[in-house]
């Protein structure tokens, strides 16, 4: 049966686009129930609308604790009638409930454990991978926890990181490695599960 998944964004949603394109194509088995960001007016509730995929922004003045977001997202994200959770560029803290452990995927443009955790996210991981020299990065497509960038790996992809490289020739190299990793690690847990 195919599964229904929610993706949670705050930024230009680039994996929202990518993923929903697939899905209504038929090459990847899931639907998208929602999109679900945490930010008004992002890039990615355009990519929604335009794939009429249904949009809610939640406390975008950031008035609820951790726990309390955490509460009204699962709560939107059930009554959407979705049982799979994509983060994709998802800038909040989102505690798990017990019953959602292992239904709740993230991708994180590094190979980690390396360059994860708060405040690890965007360019910043570009330039931290930059400034210890790596000669290889990556992105790693993992199952949520509660804790930053922590769960089992589901699947990684590397590429290199070239002598001239800028925060941004390095972020467009690892999101073209992004672009495949995350269908493929979705295909990956549907089957597996
Ligand atoms: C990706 O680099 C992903 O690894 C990270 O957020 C980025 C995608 O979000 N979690 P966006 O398209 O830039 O909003």
């Amino acid at each position: 049966m195919t599964r229904r998944a929610a993706i949670l964004v705050s930024g230009t949603g680039r994996h929202l686009e990518h993923i929903g394109r697939l899905c209504q194509a038929g090459e990847l088995d899931l639907e998208v129930g929602l999109c679900l960001s945490n930010k008004p007016g992002v890039l990615a509730l355009e990519r929604a609308e335009a794939l009429g995929i249904p949009q809610l922004v939640l406390d975008p003045e950031r008035n609820l604790n951790d726990a309390g977001f955490s509460h009204a997202a699962f709560t939107a994200i059930q009554d959407a009638g979705c049982d799979l959770i994509l983060l994709a560029g998802f800038l909040r803290m989102l505690v798990v409930p017990r019953a959602w452990n292992g239904r709740v995927l993230n991708i994180h443009p590094s190979l980690l454990p390396a360059f994860g955790g708060k405040g690890c996210w965007g360019h910043h991981v570009h330039q931290a991978v930059l400034d210890r020299g790596c000669q290889v990065t990556g992105c790693t497509v993992h199952v949520v926890d509660n804790q930053y960038d922590h769960g089992p790996i589901v699947l990684q992809r590397t590429c290199p990181v070239e002598p001239n490289d800028t925060v941004d020739t390095l972020a467009a190299r690892v999101f073209e490695v992004e672009r495949d990793a995350y269908p493929d690690a979705i295909r990956q847990y549907l089957a597996d599960a």
